[in-house]
């Protein structure tokens, strides 16, 4: 079975658009790979976040996913901080990694600009602690956006690196894994782009009913259809999008042909996409609230993962040092 790997930063909740564009997608993989979840909390450090956050950001991000229904029984899911192993390997990949390629990738130049007064090596050397995350356990497919093209070339080219320094074929080169037809791309609510923390325009998985009816019904719209049968304008689009995943296809097709007869009413509209987008949501607020009620259960499981992702990781190590030349015991 191919190991897919994938690697979450603890930003943050998990919002709709994350749930459709990613973790429903982990839940389909861990029945058809051996996977590997994990959340990278070393990389958050970039922006030095609060002694007091770590663990909280990490257990909630934690607790979030499992509620999507990642099953630790199928797939690993751990906590990168977990994993000392990750460490040694991104040691190894740093001394083959060069300035000057570090300094090229876009979302190192974009992060410096942003934080100019911390940029700091642990932000340079990103991506060879990304293709630490990865080659630790061989991954040969990692589910990724098109923001993370460049850190996968950087993993591809310290695999490749490693292997020819060293003259052996040890490590895969791991391949971009597109959701495909898997993903669906939520729009945000404010009428244009996706939906997206930073854009402020997102529906929570663990929000209650009574803020998601509100969010829905401040949705942007229009003034409704000029003409019969025409062409949804991106802001009106997006409502059916939402509808397309949330409701039924009656419903659905109800209020599309309300847009097509022109004899539409959004306020009906809104109200029925809230009323649904509520009922689906349920059940996964439902089991976040239960995981993170259940700390004890969370640290279980996260010292489960770990130790899954380190035993593999070490097996790694242990062909890695014997290649360059340590000592193995
Ligand atoms: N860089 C990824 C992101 O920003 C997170 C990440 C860290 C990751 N290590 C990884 C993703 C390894 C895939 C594989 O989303």
């Amino acid at each position: 079975m191919e190991t897919v790997l994938s690697g979450m930063r603890p930003t943050g909740n998990l919002h709709l658009g994350n749930y459709y564009g990613a973790a429903r997608s982990f839940v389909k993989m861990q029945d058809e790979y051996n996977c590997f979840f994990f959340i990278a909390d070393w990389h958050s450090l970039t922006t030095h976040p609060k002694p007091e956050d770590i663990q909280r950001s990490a257990r909630t991000i934690l607790a979030e996913y499992l509620a999507c229904g990642i099953d630790p029984e199928k797939a690993t899911i751990y906590i990168q901080s977990d994993v000392p192993e990750t460490i040694e390997l991104y040691l190894y990949f740093n001394m083959n990694c060069y300035l000057g390629e570090l300094e090229r990738v876009t979302t190192f130049k974009e992060k410096a600009r942003q934080q100019p007064d911390n940029v700091n090596a642990g932000l340079l050397t990103y991506p060879t602690l990304m293709a630490a995350d990865i080659l630790q356990h061989r991954a040969a497919k990692v589910p990724v956006g098109k923001d993370q093209e460049q850190n996968m070339e950087m993993a591809r080219k310290c695999a490749r690196r490693f292997n020819n320094i060293y003259g052996v074929e040890f490590f895969p080169e791991p391949q971009n894994f597109y959701f495909g037809d898997h993903a669906i791309k939520i729009p945000g609510l404010d009428g244009s782009g996706k939906m997206g923390k930073s854009n402020g325009n997102c529906i929570y998985l663990y929000e209650d009913e009574k803020s998601i009816r509100k969010k829905v019904m401040r949705a942007v719209t229009d003034n409704g259809p000029e003409a019969p049968n025409s062409e949804k304008p991106e802001v009106i689009q997006n409502l059916f999008t939402l509808m397309e995943i949330a409701s039924s296809k009656d419903t659905y097709d109800y209020f599309n042909e309300k847009w097509n007869d022109c004899s539409i009413r959004y306020g009906d509209m809104k109200k029925q996409l809230a009323e649904d987008l509520v009922n689906t949501l349920a059940p996964i607020r439902e089991r976040i609230i239960e995981f993170s009620s259940d700390q004890d259960k969370l640290d279980k499981i996260a010292r489960m993962g770990a130790e899954k992702a380190r035993e593999s990781a070490s097996a790694t190590l242990r062909e890695v040092r014997k290649i360059i030349g340590f000592k193995v015991y």
